[in-house]
């Protein structure tokens, strides 16, 4: 069997690491491309080395640019990758604009596509990425679905027949990091003379926070307002915003860094007091990690985070500061993200289904 797996921003580096490897243990011939959306190597190339990702085997380095040119330039140059390599499948990965590039140009060819982490929703229309899930699960032959939930959705779209729930394979990769890094103190709290649980940890990077300036100044103004130090690990987006409005994201209790790479980020939540991000993967690596969480927007498709109590919504800034100070949530013993071995039943599923799809 072969796969062609298409990334192209950081969330997918991530979820790609545990499928490479899985694909590897089965002998299956994984061929990998990198749409080049995420460019700067604290986003991209970091996660390759240190999660055991071969390199690229394709590179097409299409960068930046509005919704429409940087998904455009994907789309025209994934024709020719598709036509050299005729995979059995091509799996696209969660909802950036690199996903819905890779399974429009495959569903064209008529390859079969597999979509992982697949009936995901927000119900919220304005977000790109809710535009890049729906429109490639309804173009996917295969679903590939990390929640019940999930499944559910799926369902009432009319999508059942496609569906199977595989599990959240960023479990898998979250426990053998968490695992790895056990509980030696984080690079990140001696850089910056931080006790353990002493201080918060923060990501802000989606459009809807960052590219309004009031909204902007709104969300960094509440984080400066915390207890404890808060360390914005600060995307290329928030950093260019705020430098663009003349927002300072060093300012009372917030400290601007750089983005860490992937085991020195579990390292420095699993020893934080809490999370507050809009980014999705990280609320739910704080759930698995039972970190509490604040995220920064009115609604979450990981809404299993906070049915369980340990993740809460927060759109103004009165409710940034009240989510953060909440008392420690209650323990719990739920597993909805899966028992840390999806990859290998992607795979497996994929093996399986091969026939039945064709060429
Ligand atoms: C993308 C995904 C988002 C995901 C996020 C993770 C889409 C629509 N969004 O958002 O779902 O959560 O990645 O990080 O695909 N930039 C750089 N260097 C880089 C990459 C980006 O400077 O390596 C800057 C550029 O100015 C660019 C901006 O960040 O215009 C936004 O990048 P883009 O890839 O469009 O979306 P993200 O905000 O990263």
């Amino acid at each position: 069997m072969k796969i062609v797996s298409v990334v192209g921003a950081r969330p997918q580096f991530v979820k790609l690491a545990p499928i490479h490897k899985a694909a590897l243990a089965a002998g299956v011939d994984h061929v990998i491309v990198h749409t080049g959306q995420h460019y700067d190597p604290m986003l991209s190339d970091v996660f390759f080395e240190d999660l055991g990702i071969a390199a690229p085997d394709v590179h097409l380095g299409v960068g930046s640019g509005s919704h429409g040119s940087q998904t455009g330039a994907m789309l025209s140059a994934l024709d020719a990758v598709f036509d050299e390599h005729r995979p059995d499948w091509v799996l696209v990965y969660g909802d950036t604009n690199s996903t819905i590039a890779a399974a429009l140009s495959a569903v064209k060819m008529h390859i079969p596509v597999a979509h992982l982490e697949a009936g995901l929703r927000s119900f919220n229309r304005r977000m790109p990425e809710e535009h890049n899930r729906v429109l490639t699960d309804h173009a996917s032959d295969l679903l590939l679905a990390p929640t019940e939930v999930a499944v559910g959705h799926l369902a009432t779209e009319g999508l059942a027949e496609r569906t199977v729930l595989v599990g959240d394979v960023m479990t898998d990769v979250l426990f053998e990091v968490r695992n790895e890094v056990g509980s030696s103190a984080p690079a990140l709290a001696q850089e910056l003379g931080l006790e353990p649980q002493g201080y918060y940890l923060a990501t802000i990077h989606r459009a809807e926070n960052t590219d309004d300036p009031a909204r902007l100044a709104a969300v960094v103004g509440s984080l400066s307002r915390l207890d404890k130090s808060v360390v914005l690990l600060a995307h290329p987006r928030v950093v260019a915003k705020a430098a663009a409005h003349g927002i300072s994201l060093t300012q009372g209790s917030l400290i601007a860094h750089a983005p860490l790479p992937y085991p020195q980020l579990i390292a420095a939540a699993l020893s934080s007091a809490g999370v507050v991000t809009d980014s999705g993967g990280l609320q739910k690596e704080a759930f698995l990690l039972r970190v509490p969480c604040t995220t920064v927007r009115s609604e979450t498709e990981w809404v299993e985070t906070v049915t369980l109590g340990w993740n809460v919504l927060a759109d103004t800034a009165e409710e940034i500061l009240a989510g953060v100070t909440r008392p420690v949530p209650l323990p719990t013993e739920e597993a909805p993200y899966g028992d840390g071995n999806a990859a290998s039943r992607v795979i497996a599923e994929l093996s399986a289904r091969m026939p039945a799809v064709g060429k």
